[in-house]
């Protein structure tokens, strides 16, 4: 099983009901979604081309690409409109109090 390392990227008040942003994590750029009360992370670049997720459009339970089009479910990273065919890599969520952290694998010396 993969060790993961939790995060902090955002207080809950930073983001509304149906709000994205942009959180960066060592090298890895991370998209972190409000539905509702709950908090979930995908990653930040579009699995067809170099578009930022950020910058996309919350519809519902999905986020729609700013660049062509594209979508994926937010909860589970799930293309689910072209030219997308591959799914977004999502990552855990916790909330601790007011931080929302997101786990990574701990990346374990070679
Ligand atoms: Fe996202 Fe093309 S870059 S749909």
């Amino acid at each position: 099983m993969t060790e993961l390392a939790y995060h902090r990227v955002a207080s809950t008040s930073d983001l509304d009901d149906g709000d994205v942003r942009e959180a960066q994590v060592g090298g890895t750029l991370l998209a972190i979604y409000r539905l509702g009360e709950d908090f979930y992370a995908t990653a930040g670049i579009c699995t067809h081309a170099y578009a930022r997720m950020a910058e996309g459009y919350v519809e519902g339970e999905i986020i729609e690409c700013p660049y062509h089009g594209g979508a994926f479910e937010i909860r589970t990273g799930k293309a689910v409109a072209a030219p997308c065919t591959h799914d977004l890599k999502t990552f855990p969520v916790r909330v601790d109090g007011d931080d929302v952290l997101v786990g990574l694998p701990v990346v374990q010396p070679a």
